[in-house]
């Protein structure tokens, strides 16, 4: 079994980035700049929207956090979003989700300039996406293909089973992963809530992405020796004896099933890096304008 560092690579690709955003900005250029809306005290979110700052100024970004009150209402925020559409110093901005309920999330990600969409959310990214044009990948699964490029693990011909269709992460996993393309040409099955017998296809599987969000879902006798397992669970799970008083639990019941698999991501340390990375590398494309 082989541990798939993503800790590790998403420091070299962002090692990289960092001499890259160094050569743009010698030529004249300034430096690029990602913009964050946070709404509300989520703690979740909060820790991921700081991780992103803190990323921007590892690679040599601007960035802006904009942390708006738990209630501020949707045309407060449609405002706001606006306001980062119109703003010629801001190359890309996220909102991170999830939003308050009393806030329609779908009508946030349409109002987004697809220019600036630098989380790939909106349909007009998700549809070039699907039909392999240029456009913003979304950052989770952009993460995982360039840690199955960077591990060399071939997905050629290979069955992938991705479990769990949320528009974040399963979704598009699925569409990336068939595409013709490098990595990629997998033929893939995505299952869900409402599958009949998972394990059916799940033992069946190469390569396993686990996208549902609950803890310790995939375990040992679900998986066929030599299986590639990613992991793209984080829940937050109580554990008083932590610092934090949490601890991170991902979809996979890591002990039983790594001993199975030829390559396996960790939880922490493994997907979430990543990305991180993607959300990055997305900011740098719309900083050259190198998408649209
Ligand atoms: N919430 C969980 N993952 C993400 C992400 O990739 N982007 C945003 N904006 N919110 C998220």
């Amino acid at each position: 079994m082989q541990l798939i560092d993503g800790k590790s690579i998403a420091a070299t690709i962002q090692t990289e980035m960092a001499e890259e955003v160094k050569q743009f900005i010698a030529k004249g250029n300034r430096a690029p700049h990602l913009a964050a809306i946070l709404v509300g005290n989520d703690g979740g979110s909060v820790t991921y929207v700081n991780a992103k700052v803190k990323a921007c100024e590892k690679v040599g970004f601007h960035s802006t956090l904009i942390h708006l009150d738990e209630n501020t209402t949707e045309e407060e925020l449609l405002a706001t979003v606006a306001k980062l559409n119109a703003d010629p110093t801001i190359d890309g901005f996220i909102c991170q989700l999830p939003i308050p309920k009393h806030i329609n999330e779908q009508k946030i990600i349409e109002a987004i300039d697809p220019k600036k969409d630098v989380d790939g959310f909106h349909p007009s990214n998700v549809g070039r996406m699907v039909l392999n044009l240029p456009c913003y990948l979304p950052a989770t699964p952009y993460g995982i293909v360039q840690l199955l490029d960077r591990c060399k693990i071939e997905t050629s011909g290979k069955h992938c089973v991705v479990i769990g269709r949320s528009n974040i992460v399963g979704s598009p996993m699925s569409i990336l992963l068939a595409r013709n393309a490098n990595p990629g040409n997998c033929t893939v099955t995505l299952v869900h809530s409402r599958t009949k017998d998972m394990a059916k296809f799940t033992r069946d599987a190469d390569i396993i992405v686990v996208a549902i969000g609950k803890p310790h879902f995939l375990k040992a006798d679900m998986v066929k020796e030599g299986v590639v397992v990613i992991d793209v669970g984080t829940t937050r799970v109580d554990a008083p004896e932590t610092k934090n008083g949490w601890r991170l639990h991902g979809d996979v019941k890591f002990d039983e099933v790594a001993p199975k698999c030829s390559w396996i991501t960790p939880v922490p340390g493994g997907v979430g890096p990543m990305t991180i990375t993607g959300l990055m590398q997305n900011t740098l494309l719309a900083a050259k304008k190198a998408v649209y």
